[in-house]
């Protein structure tokens, strides 16, 4: 009988002990994962960035202070801020740009905790931070995210700028973040090794880049036909684009500073048709 007590006993103190230990001793707010894509094309028509956490039990009642901000780039203002019970509010540069009718989760206390950004464009680039806050605790993560936009014009030219060489020039336009140009004449051949004396340029013009990579060729390197890679990469993303052209020997090449090196197909037919005429005219 007495035993049956003790044990009894027992058993209580060990629930009291675990339901202490659940009140004051288990975490408050934890941020688990935040989720945001390292990197994401300009203009697609949706990103999602996520922040999962967790919550001890008596922080999901509506008065325990629980409020849900993210922050871009340092900016000390949140860009969206949601208190549960309230409606999100998407601020600063997020104004207008996203769904906020996405719900992340069904729970009361997390269903607004994400950002579901329409058409991601290049000013989107940069550090995301998730606050998460109750009246007792706070967490918070950081993550960066790449808007990257491809080429708009990627070109490989070979021009004549002096008697003895022939220069190379691959140009890239409208590319976000700054992209790697690397020249690479006969890759199979050399082992993907890339050009020397290369000369890089790098502008910005309307919150994109135009680059140029060039170098020049001795003439006696040109003797045998000749492959001319230009590989386009831009870091932290899987995005790469390469451009090729073939070099005959003895081909004729523009002594301009630009892409000009084709023959004008249109002014050919002009001149057939010129002297088609004049022979039709004559007989
Ligand atoms: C990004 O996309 C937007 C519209 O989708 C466009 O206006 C802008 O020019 C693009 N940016 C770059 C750098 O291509
Ligand atoms: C091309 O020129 C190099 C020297 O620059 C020479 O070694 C090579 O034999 C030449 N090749 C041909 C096909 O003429
Ligand atoms: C090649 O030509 C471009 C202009 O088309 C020029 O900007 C560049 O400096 C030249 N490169 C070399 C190595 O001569
Ligand atoms: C070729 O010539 C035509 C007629 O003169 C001109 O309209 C066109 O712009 C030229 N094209 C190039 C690539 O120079």
């Amino acid at each position: 009988m007495k035993n049956l007590t003790d044990g009894k006993f027992l058993a209580a103190s060990i629930l009291f002990a675990l339901s202490f230990v659940h009140q004051y001793c288990v975490l408050g707010v934890q941020i688990t994962d935040l989720r945001v894509p390292p990197s994401v094309r300009n203009g697609s028509a949706s990103v999602l960035l996520d922040c999962e956490y967790t919550l001890r039990p008596d922080e999901t009642s509506t008065d325990s202070g629980l409020v849900v901000k993210w922050f871009f780039n340092k900016t000390p203002a949140p860009v969206y801020q949601w208190i549960p019970g309230n409606k999100p509010q998407e601020l600063g540069i997020l104004k207008g740009r996203l769904n906020l009718d996405h719900r992340a989760s069904h729970h009361p206390a997390t269903m607004h905790r994400a950002l579901y950004i329409l058409n991601p464009t290049t000013d989107l680039a940069g550090e995301y931070k998730c606050a998460v806050s109750t009246f007792d605790d706070e967490d918070f993560m950081i993550k960066t995210m790449i808007v990257y936009a491809p080429e708009q014009r990627m070109d490989v030219v070979l021009a004549k700028t002096e008697t003895e060489a022939v220069n190379v020039t691959c140009k890239a336009q409208g590319v976000y973040p700054e992209p790697r140009l690397t020249l690479y004449k006969d890759p199979e051949q050399n082992n993907k090794r890339p050009m020397n004396g290369v000369t890089l340029d790098s502008r910005q013009r309307d919150g994109a880049y135009d680059v140029a990579a060039s170098t020049r060729l001795q003439d006696e390197e040109l003797n045998t036909t000749a492959v001319i890679d230009c590989e386009l990469l831009i870091p932290g993303t899987d995005y790469q684009k390469r451009k090729t052209i073939t070099y005959h020997p003895g081909q004729a090449l523009a002594w301009t500073d630009s892409g000009g090196s084709r023959i004008n197909i249109s002014i050919c037919w002009e001149a057939v048709t010129v002297v088609l005429i004049t022979l039709l005219a004559a007989s």
